[in-house]
C-alpha cells in the first residue's frame, strides 16, 4: 500500500484579503502537491483560515459585527482568490470549528497531565476604559529616548530605539486612544507551557530530520534559550475558552497549528477516512510549507505540542523567504501592498504562478517581484519560447496535414533528442521533489529550446515542398515535435495547470500523468491550435507604481547672482561635494560647481544664502530656465505662504539623505515625479514614509511647524 502524504500551507489570518505574499506560499505548496498527484501519490492538501486572536476581535468591533461574521466574510473572499489562482487544496477549513476546539482541548489536557503546563501570575498594562489587558502592540506613548510621540510600546520608529513597554512615557491604549484614562499595571494568572522540557527531544528531532540546513542552524542556537511560553489570554478575546476557566482563552498560536489536524479531521470525516492515519501513523508524511517569520512556532512549539499528545511529527517543514516588491518589503504607503484581487485586475494568474516558480529554490531566499523582470520572463521565456513552440508546431500540423499525425522517426537525430530530453525529465523530477522549481523551469525551457531546435534543424517548411517521401518525413518530424509538446504539457502541469490542460486539449489528449512521459503518441489527429498566452505590454507596470528614489544631498551654496532674465530668480552655484574626481582632489584642483536657478529671492538675500549648507535634489531632470541651464533644486519646507530653507550645518558636504537604506543609483526625476514623493514635517523632523530623513551624520533636525511639505 502507498504511504499517505499530508501537505499544508500556513493558515492565513481571517482579517484581511490575501496579498501576493500569501499567494507565493499557496503557489509553492500547490505546485508541489500537483507534482505528487501527477506521480500518483496518495496525497491530500489541507489548509484553513486562522480565525482567532486580538486583531480579529478588534477588527470586528471596529466594523460593528461579530467576529464570527467577520471571519465568515473573509473565508469567502479567500476561497475566491484560491480558486482564481487554481490552488488545488483538498480541504480549506477554519480554526473556529468544533474539531479544532476538541483537538485543542485534547492537546492542552495531555500537556497538563504530563506536567508541562503550570500557572503563574503576570503583571501587565490594563486599560480601564476598555476594561482589558493590552498586548504590547496596542500600547503607545512617548519614546523615552528621543521623546517622539505616538510610538509603539516596544520600539520607536523615529529613532529606532527599542525598550521595555513599561519604560514608555505616558503610555496610552491605542484601542480607545484615551490619554486621560491612565493605564495601570494589573496582575493576572496565566498558563505557561514548559518548552524547556522538550529541549533534548527537539534537538534530536532537528538534527535527525531532513530540514533546510540554514533553518536548523538558527534553531540549534535558540535551543539554549528556550523560554516558557504563555498560552493563555484574558477576555475579551476571540478564541476557545480554556477548560475549567470562565474568562481565559487559548492564545491563538496554540490552536492555530492544531488547525492543521482539525482540517485533516474534517476532510477525513467527509471522505470516510481516518484522521489518525495521518496524525498517528509513522509511515505518513506530514509536510508543512511556511514563511521564515514563523519558524519558531513550527519547529519548536508545534512539535513539542505534538509530542505531548503523541501525534506524529512533521517529516518536512519547508521554509520560504518573503516576497519583496522592487527589492523592498511590501508597503501600503509606497503602493506596493498588492492584494491578489488587485493583481487579477491586471494580470493572468498563471503568469504569477510561472514567475513565482521560476524564482523559488529550496533555500530560504526572498523572492523579489520586479515588474520589468516579470514582463521579460513572461514574454521571453513563457511566451516566446514555450508558447511559440507549441503554436508553431500545432499550426503546422493543422495547416499541412489537416491535423493528422503519423509515427515518429527513429533516426540518429531523433534518438539524440530523445536521450537529451529523457535526461532533463529525470532532472526535473528531482528538482520538483526538492522544491527547486527555479531549476524545474530552467529544464522545461531547455526542453522547449531543444524542440524548437529540432524543428529548425529539420526544416519542415522546406521538406514539405519535396516528393511524397519527403512529405511523409515532414509529417514524422512534426509528430516528433508534438510528442515533445506532450511531454512539456505534463512537465509544466504542476506550475501551469490551465495552460497545460489547454495544450493537451489542442493535441487531443487529456489527464496525462507522469507515466505518460515517453516518446509515443496515441492521438491520431490533433485539434486546432491557439496561442496559450497573450504577450504583455504595459500591464505589469500598471500594477506597481514605479519606484522614485531621490538623490538629495547636503550641498553648500558658493555663489549667488541675480538671474539676468528674471527678477525673482537667483542663479546659484553650489558645491555638491561628490562631483570631484579623485585626480582632481589630489591635485587640489578647483572643484566643479553645479549651476541652478532658484526662486528664493522673495525670501532670502544673497548674504543669507552664501556659504550655507542646505539640502538639494540632485537627480532632477536638467531644465533650461530663461536661458540658464538649471541642474537641481534647493529644497525648502513650506506651509501656506511660509517657506524655510533646510539648513544642515552639522552634516557633511555631499552626504546623501535617506531613511532606511541608501540607494546607490538614481534615475532622473521629472518635476512631476518629485511632486509624487511625499515628505511631511513633524516633531521638527522631515518624514518620508513615516521615517525621519537623515544622513550618516544623524537625523536631520529642522524647526518648522508640523504638516509642512518639501518643495
Ligand atoms: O503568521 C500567520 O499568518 C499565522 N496565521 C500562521 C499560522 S500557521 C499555523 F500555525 F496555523
Ligand atoms: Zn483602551
Amino acid at each position: 500500500m502507498k504511504h499517505k502524504i499530508l501537505v499544508t500551507s500556513a493558515l492565513p489570518y481571517a482579517n484581511g484579503l490575501f496579498h501576493l505574499g500569501h499567494m507565493v506560499e499557496f503557489i509553492q505548496t500547490d505546485l508541489f502537491v500537483r507534482y505528487l498527484r501527477l506521480k500518483g501519490k496518495d496525497v491530500i492538501y489541507c489548509c484553513a483560515d486562522d480565525t482567532h486572536g486580538t486583531p480579529i476581535e478588534l477588527k470586528a468591533r471596529e466594523l460593528n459585527i461579530t467576529p464570527e461574521k467577520l471571519i465568515e466574510q473573509f473565508y469567502h473572499e479567500h476561497l475566491k482568490d484560491l480558486k482564481q489562482f487554481n490552488i488545488s487544496y483538498d480541504n480549506y477549513y477554519s480554526t473556529n470549528s468544533h474539531e479544532n476546539k476538541a483537538f485543542s482541548e485534547y492537546v492542552f489536557t495531555k500537556a497538563k497531565e504530563k506536567g508541562h503546563i503550570y500557572q503563574k501570575e503576570v503583571e501587565q498594562l490594563y486599560c480601564n476604559t476598555c476594561r482589558r489587558f493590552l498586548p504590547d502592540r496596542f500600547i503607545k506613548g512617548t519614546c523615552p529616548k528621543c521623546k517622539a510621540e505616538d510610538q509603539y510600546g516596544d520600539v520607536c520608529e523615529s529613532c529606532s530605539t527599542s525598550y521595555r513597554t513599561t519604560d514608555i512615557i505616558n503610555p496610552y491604549c491605542s484601542i480607545c486612544k484615551s490619554k486621560e484614562a491612565k493605564l495601570e499595571l494589573k496582575k493576572s494568572l496565566h498558563y505557561f507551557f514548559k518548552l524547556q522540557d522538550f529541549k533534548n527531544k527537539l534537538n534530536k528531532y532537528l538534527v535527525t530530520s531532513n530540514f533546510q540546513q540554514q533553518v536548523v542552524n538558527f534553531l540549534i542556537n535558540w535551543l539554549d534559550n528556550l523560554e516558557d511560553w504563555c498560552i493563555s489570554r484574558d477576555g475579551p478575546y476571540f478564541g476557545f475558552k480554556i477548560p475549567g476557566e470562565t474568562d481565559k482563552y487559548f492564545y491563538v498560536w496554540l490552536d492555530a497549528p492544531i488547525g492543521y489536524i482539525a482540517s485533516t479531521a474534517n476532510y477525513c470525516q467527509n471522505n470516510k477516512l481516518d484522521v489518525y492515519d495521518y496524525w498517528k501513523q509513522e509511515t505518513t508524511e506530514i509536510i508543512h510549507f511556511i514563511g521564515k517569520d514563523i519558524i519558531y512556532f513550527h519547529f519548536l512549539f508545534w512539535p513539542a505540542l505534538l509530542m505531548c499528545a503523541d501525534f506524529s511529527l512533521p517529516k518536512q517543514i519547508r521554509v520560504h523567504g518573503f516576497l519583496t516588491i522592487n527589492g523592498e518589503k511590501m508597503s501600503k504607503s509606497r503602493g506596493t501592498f498588492i492584494t491578489a484581487r488587485k493583481y487579477l485586475e491586471h494580470l493572468h494568474p498563471e503568469f504569477l504562478r510561472f514567475y513565482v516558480a521560476s524564482n523559488l529554490t529550496s533555500a530560504v531566499e526572498d523572492i523579489n517581484l520586479d515588474m520589468q523582470d516579470f514582463k521579460d520572463k513572461i514574454n521571453n521565456e513563457l511566451i516566446a519560447n514555450i508558447g511559440n513552440f507549441c503554436y508553431r508546431t500545432i499550426s503546422f500540423v493543422n495547416n499541412n496535414f489537416d491535423g493528422e499525425l503519423s509515427t515518429i522517426g527513429a533516426s540518429y537525430n531523433e534518438l539524440n533528442y530523445k536521450a537529451e530530453i529523457e535526461k532533463k525529465i529525470e532532472l526535473i523530477d528531482k528538482h520538483y521533489e526538492k522544491g527547486d522549481s527555479r531549476e524545474v523551469i530552467k529544464e522545461i525551457l531547455a526542453i522547449s529550446t531543444l524542440g524548437n531546435k529540432y524543428v529548425q534543424d529539420c526544416q519542415p517548411w522546406q521538406l514539405i515542398k519535396g516528393d511524397k517521401q519527403e512529405k511523409e518525413k515532414t509529417q514524422q518530424v512534426m509528430t516528433f515535435a508534438i510528442v515533445i509538446l506532450k511531454n512539456l504539457s505534463i512537465l509544466m502541469q504542476p506550475i501551469l495547470p490551465e495552460a497545460a490542460a489547454q495544450l493537451q486539449h489542442q493535441i487531443n489528449l487529456e489527464s496525462l500523468s507522469w507515466n505518460h512521459l515517453d516518446f509515443s503518441i496515441h492521438a491520431k489527429k490533433i485539434n486546432k491550435g491557439e496561442p496559450l498566452f497573450k504577450k504583455l505590454e504595459d500591464e505589469p507596470a500598471a500594477l506597481i507604481p514605479k519606484k522614485l528614489p531621490f538623490e538629495i544631498r547636503v550641498v553648500q551654496i558658493k555663489e549667488v547672482q541675480q538671474h539676468p532674465n528674471a527678477d525673482r530668480l537667483y542663479h546659484l552655484k553650489v558645491d555638491i561635494g561628490t562631483e570631484q574626481s579623485a585626480a582632481q582632489q589630489q591635485e587640489h584642483q578647483q572643484i566643479q560647481l553645479r549651476e541652478l536657478v532658484a526662486g528664493l529671492k522673495e525670501h532670502y538675500t544673497p548674504e543669507q544664502l552664501i556659504n550655507k549648507k542646505v539640502l538639494m535634489l540632485c537627480n532632477l531632470e536638467p531644465a533650461d530656465i530663461r536661458g540658464i541651464k538649471s541642474n537641481g533644486m534647493i529644497l525648502v519646507t513650506a506651509k501656506g505662504k511660509k517657506i524655510k530653507l533646510i539648513e544642515v550645518a552639522d552634516h557633511k558636504l555631499g552626504e546623501l539623505v535617506y531613511t532606511d537604506h541608501k540607494e546607490n543609483s538614481f534615475a532622473q526625476l521629472s518635476y512631476n515625479d518629485f511632486k509624487k514623493i511625499k515628505f511631511v514635517t513633524k516633531n521638527k523632523h522631515i518624514l518620508y514614509e513615516d521615517k525621519p530623513l537623515k544622513t550618516d551624520s544623524g537625523i536631520i533636525n529642522h524647526d518648522f511647524e508640523d504638516n509642512g511639505i518639501v518643495q
